[in-house]
């Protein structure tokens, strides 16, 4: 790459990463590592290009905003990509100055695109950064951003859907599993509501890849850890194996179908399939490729999954739901099915602050401690003993 101005091989790399995002639908999380690892690039361009890829395609709707002012008609996929990389590098990069992020994307566009990226880039750096609407600021879709304000008011909605643009912290156990913060505190509420002087014997339906699992295994708990599909169950199986611990068992079957007899468990853990809402900053792509109708769909599945848990807890056992995701179909939606459907469930005192009342049970908004976002509603069944929560 001799001659070349700096940090045009990140650019490049970045361009052919986007392009099958963009124009192919690849995964954004597939394609970039697959690219990064055919690549020659230095750890620090690898961490660059990175947050280009992540953050362009996060940011999407806002940058084709802020370049679509100064086209008169789109260009082809090649160029079009770039105009979006160096957008968000002008408008979102503030620690890269203007004419380097311009300079060095033009360095890395195909020949016959760069007058044009050059000539519209440097009339994105030079107008104020001014959106029509917050979901074109904030960069989501429109259903989205509705469905959030519907359910948790403007000033909370746009709060999170802010604090889902920033890349997510990394979170290291004791053990070394990384796990988010939300997560450990799912797992550590469900094992503070199971009996701490005999060892409980546990079922978590929707288990993979195990971190909830092992959290309640390493809290005193024997866990049958039960997932549907058998790629999930072999990441279950390897992670067990690569935390040492014997205390759980992969299980691979339906949550629907739940191979366990009726009433013979102490605990159980639904951690289900949901639209993620929570956990957005994650999965840079997910908001681009969620339907309007997911959230309803999967309450669907959801209040199904319910009602085949709720049959596994002995009488006095305890049942948690939690889903990594904000909408009410899938969190209120869920608990009011089970206050109507399975009264005899009563509802455990849920978590306290960063966690917020839900329902009967809690959320955890992203923008609170900079976690996933989460809901969480546990119960004990039947008037059997009480445990120390609730
Ligand atoms: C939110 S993830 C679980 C994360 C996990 N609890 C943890 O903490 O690591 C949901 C999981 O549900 C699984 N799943 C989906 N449908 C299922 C079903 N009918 N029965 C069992 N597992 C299912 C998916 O394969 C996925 O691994």
């Amino acid at each position: 790459m001799t001659g070349a101005p700096e940090g045009v091989g990140a650019r490049r790399t970045a361009l052919e990463v986007l392009s099958r995002v963009i124009d192919q639908g690849a995964y954004a999380n597939i394609a970039l590592p697959a690219v990064l690892a055919r690549s020659e690039l230095d750890e620090r361009d690898r961490a660059l290009v990175t947050d280009l890829v992540y953050g362009t395609v996060r940011m999407r709707r806002a940058c084709e905003f802020l370049v679509d002012r100064f086209l008169t008609r789109r260009p082809p996929p090649a160029g079009r990509a770039a105009l979006l990389l160096g957008a968000y590098q002008v408008a979102y990069r503030d620690d890269i100055p203007a004419y380097a992020a311009v300079s060095s994307t033009v360095g890395a566009t195909p020949k016959r695109f760069r007058s044009l990226v050059n000539a519209v880039l440097r009339k994105v750096a030079g107008a104020p950064l001014e959106f029509p609407d917050a979901a074109t600021e904030l960069s989501y879709p429109d259903w989205l951003v509705e469905l959030m304000v519907a359910d948790h008011g403007k000033e909370a909605a746009l709060a999170a859907l802010a604090a889902m643009n920033e890349p997510a912290a990394t979170h290291v156990r004791a053990d070394g599993y990384v796990q988010d913060l939300a997560s450990q505190w799912v797992a550590e509420h469900f094992a503070s509501a199971l009996d701490p002087t005999v060892g409980s014997r546990v079922v978590e339906l929707c288990a993979a890849p195990g971190g909830k699992a092992t959290a309640i295994a390493s809290k005193g708990s024997w866990v049958a850890a039960l997932d549907l599909r058998d790629s999930r169950v072999e990441l279950l199986r390897s992670n067990i194996a690569a935390l040492g611990t014997s205390e759980v068992a992969a299980v691979r079957g339906d949550a629907l179908r739940v191979p366990f007899a009726a009433g013979s468990v102490d605990g159980v853990l639904l951690d289900a399939p949901c639209s993620g809402l929570g956990v957005l900053r994650r999965r840079p792509d997910a908001r681009w490729r969620l339907e309007e109708a997911a959230p309803g769909r999967l309450a669907a599945l959801q209040r199904s999954m319910v009602d085949a848990a709720v049959g596994l807890v002995r009488d006095g056992g305890v049942l948690t739901y939690s889903v990594c995701t904000l909408s009410a179909v899938e969190t209120l939606g869920i608990d009011e099915h089970l206050a109507t459907t399975h009264p005899h469930l009563r509802p455990l005192e849920p978590p306290g602050a960063p966690w917020i009342p839900w329902g009967r049970g809690a959320l955890l908004m992203p923008d609170a401690r900079g976690s996933d976002g989460m809901a969480l509603f546990s119960y004990r069944a039947g008037g059997g003993a009480g445990g120390p929560v609730g």
